[in-house]
């Protein structure tokens, strides 16, 4: 029986929706979700700088919430920094990375589009992914660094009009490009599923990697019940206290502060 909490991290409020999945999934356990929202955005920094945050935002993640284990719901960070993290922590990692096997499943047409942030779409790592599961795809990758900061500075569930407005040029990319499947490779995405799924119409499935990410989760954790159920908390490290405590009601967290 171990109480501790699950840890989540994201550099903003991205991994949110993966908290809620997640949760939805082991309902028993208790949450501790940090934002490195002082060191927003990830994406356009170079590899060097994210793996120092990341190392650092884990390192206050443990020392916040002593979590059994952590999602690093960021792609950008998992992509660059998660061989690092499960060196120097000895807690387990999930990351979250671009579903790109499960578009390759989807796409009939064989042409797939992948919303991300720069650094996501430069790295390696994904290029490793589209050989070892997309090679027989087009894969249109779309750095998409002002939709993440729409989401992290101005987006409110309910605002469909500005959600529809910052998507426009995306969504236009995406239909000249005629791709059946939308890779959300960017934890901020999943806020606006809803919104993309209806711009890009029925016949485009619109994915991410949540479902994957909970129940990897669920493998991991020692079989047995979670202990008792502390209340979910939120920790930050920039200033935007307003728009965080909204959040953290949104999804049911406690918003706790600054950790640092
Ligand atoms: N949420 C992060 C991701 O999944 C990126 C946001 C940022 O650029 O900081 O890649």
């Amino acid at each position: 029986m171990d109480s501790r909490p699950i840890g989540f991290f994201d550099s903003g409020l991205g991994g949110l929706p993966y908290l809620a999945r997640v949760k939805e999934r082991l309902p028993e356990e208790s949450f501790a979700y940090l934002a490195d929202s002082a060191h927003f955005p990830y994406g356009e920094k170079s590899a060097d700088e994210v793996r120092s945050r990341v190392l650092a935002g884990i390192g206050l993640l443990c020392a916040v919430a002593d979590p059994k284990l952590v999602v690093v719901a960021c792609n950008t960070a998992s992509v660059v920094a998660l061989d690092e993290l499960r060196r120097k922590f000895r807690i387990p990692f999930v990351g979250v990375v671009p579903a790109v096997k499960p578009a390759a499943e989807r796409s009939e047409r064989r042409r797939i589009g992948l919303l991300a942030t720069s650094r996501t779409v430069d790295d390696r790592y994904l290029e490793g992914l589209i050989e070892s599961f997309a090679a027989d795809c087009e894969v249109v990758r779309l750095a998409a660094g002002d939709l993440v900061r729409f989401v992290e500075y101005d987006y409110l569930p309910g605002a469909e009009e500005a959600a529809e407005a910052a998507l426009r040029p995306l969504v236009r990319e995406l239909k000249e490009s005629r791709v059946d499947a939308v890779v959300l490779g960017c934890t901020h995405f999943t806020h606006l599923e809803g919104a993309i799924g209806k711009a890009m119409g029925a016949s485009v499935a619109i994915i991410d990697s949540r479902d994957g990410v909970a129940r990897q989760v669920g493998r991991l954790l020692d079989p047995g019940p979670a202990g008792s159920k502390e209340r979910d908390s939120l920790y930050l490290t920039g200033d935007a206290v307003e728009r965080y405590r909204r959040f953290a009601a949104l999804y049911g967290l406690d918003y706790r502060g600054r950790a640092a």
